[in-house]
This record gives C-alpha cells, structure tokens and sequence, in this order.
C-alpha cells in the first residue's frame, strides 16, 4: 500500500481524441467521478495540445488537472514544432509530462533533453512528471534497475530537494505499454517501484524523495488495477487505453479507491 495519503491516477490520451472527443470525455469523466472527494485523489488528464484550451474549464469544474503531453525546454525562439512553457501556463495547464517512451523511441529523445524540460517546468512552476522505463531487451539483460536509476539521476539532475514536492514519476516499462503490451506482473512492478524510491531518497533525501508519488503505467486495465494498487510503493496508475471510455475510467477509479482504502464518499 502506498505511503502518500491521496491516490494519484490519470490518463494521456496520446493521439487519439480531438477537441469534441476531448470535451465529451472531461464532462463525462468529470459526471462520472462528481461524487468522489478530491482529497483523496488526484485526478489528471493529459490530452492533445489543440484541446486544452477548449477543456480546461470543463477540467477545472471538475478538479480535474490538466496535463500536456510535452514541451519545449525554452521559453520562446526559433524552435519550430515545438510547445513553450509560456503557451502551456497560458491555456491552465497543471502538468506537463516529460520523457514519455513514445517520445523517447519514436522521437529520439534523451535523458539530457529530459533533464533540461524538467528543469524548465519546474522553473515555470508545473508538476513534472517524469516518465522512465526498461525495453523488453534491457529487461532480458537484467539491467533494468540500472536504466532506471540512470533514467531518473539523468533526467532529475540539478534538481533541488525543495523542488521535488513539483515532481511526480510514472514507471511505464516500455514492453507492457500500448496494444502489444504485457502488463508487468504486481511483483515486477512493485520490485522496481522499491528502486525508483530509493534512487530518489538517495537523490533528495527520506522526507522529499519518499513524498514523490511514483505511479505504474503500461496495460493497466479493470483487472489488474485493483492488484497493483495494493502494492507497497505504488502511489498511482497512469492509464492508456483502459482509461478512455471514461464510464470505464470511472469504474477503475472506484475500484482502486476502494481496494487502496483512501478517503471516498
Ligand atoms: P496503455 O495503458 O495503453 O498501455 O498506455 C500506457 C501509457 O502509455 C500511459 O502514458
């Protein structure tokens, strides 16, 4: 069971819904979850770019906080295609997720382009969350806590202990996200979780590393949802597909604020 009072759970709806699916997702999410305390949770989604200014009322009418899925690490200039801080707080944006696998491996980006958008974000005052995670080869090998480990003292380097309440971490393992994925085994994710939080107690220290919520992504789903939040170290779920229909969302919600016996109504 996690340490952290509230439970952190949300969802990236990656390339996949426009601005009306968006805004029908958020009012029915938002319907769907009106009878939850959000003392005792942390409700987030993270959709298109386009969307977010159309949904952030919707998401703010429902404490719902808003992510986006990427951005730039400088305030404006040259950097065509890209999304700057600026634009991001402009339109409410809570949250801004960093180091997604799909950015890493379909877009080529490194722990040291990681490391400077956390430390812009931070500096722009979002939560960061920084997303790490093995491949089905690093797996095989056995040197999955190392790429962690390296993922994570990369990626948050020159952070302050003061900023580490700004930041959150998804363990998403690369082999168990998406429409091919495996979900990792309870065990699995919870040995690796136990690595997360040591590297960043080692990081920050026992009261600002141990009170950064660590979430598991990758095929979460109705079955699985409930068994990973009883696990030591698991603060939260970061939800792909399982999360999209949001009566589905909504269901899953419920399940692991009963089983996780936060606060709910
Ligand atoms: P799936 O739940 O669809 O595997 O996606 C997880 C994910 O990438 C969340 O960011």
């Amino acid at each position: 069971m996690s340490r952290l009072p509230k439970l952190y759970i949300g969802t990236n709806t990656k390339m996949y819904k426009t601005i009306a699916d968006t805004v029908a997702f958020l009012t029915e999410l938002g319907r769907n979850t009106r009878d939850l305390s959000r003392d005792c949770m942390e409700l987030f989604v993270i959709p298109s770019f386009t969307a977010l200014d159309r949904v952030a009322p919707i998401a703010r009418q429902h404490e719902i906080t808003l992510g986006a899925q990427n951005m730039c690490w400088e305030d404006r200039g040259q950097f065509t295609g890209e999304i700057s801080p600026l634009m991001l707080r402009e339109v409410g944006v809570g949250i801004v997720e960093i180091g997604h696998s799909e950015r890493r491996h379909c877009f080529g980006e490194t722990d040291d382009m990681q490391n400077k958008k956390i430390l812009c974000a931070l500096r722009h005052g979002f939560t960061a969350l920084l997303c790490i995670g093995e491949t089905g080869p690093q797996k095989e090998r056995g040197t999955a806590d190392e790429v962690l480990r390296m993922q994570l003292k990369n990626g948050l380097a020159g952070v302050a202990p003061s900023q580490a309440k700004n930041v959150w971490i998804a363990y998403e393992p690369v082999w168990a996200i998406g429409v091919s994925g495996v979900p990792a085994t309870k065990e699995y994710a919870a040995q690796r979780h136990q690595v997360i939080r040591k590297a960043l107690i080692e990081l920050w220290g026992e009261e600002a590393g141990g009170g950064v919520p660590v979430l598991y992504g990758g095929s979460v789903n109705g079955q699985n949802a409930t068994e990973l939040i009883q696990m030591p170290c698991i603060d939260g779920l970061f939800i792909g597909r399982s999360a999209w229909d949001p009566d589905n969302f909504a269901q899953i919600i419920r399940a692991v604020l009963r089983e996780g016996a936060y606060c709910h109504s």
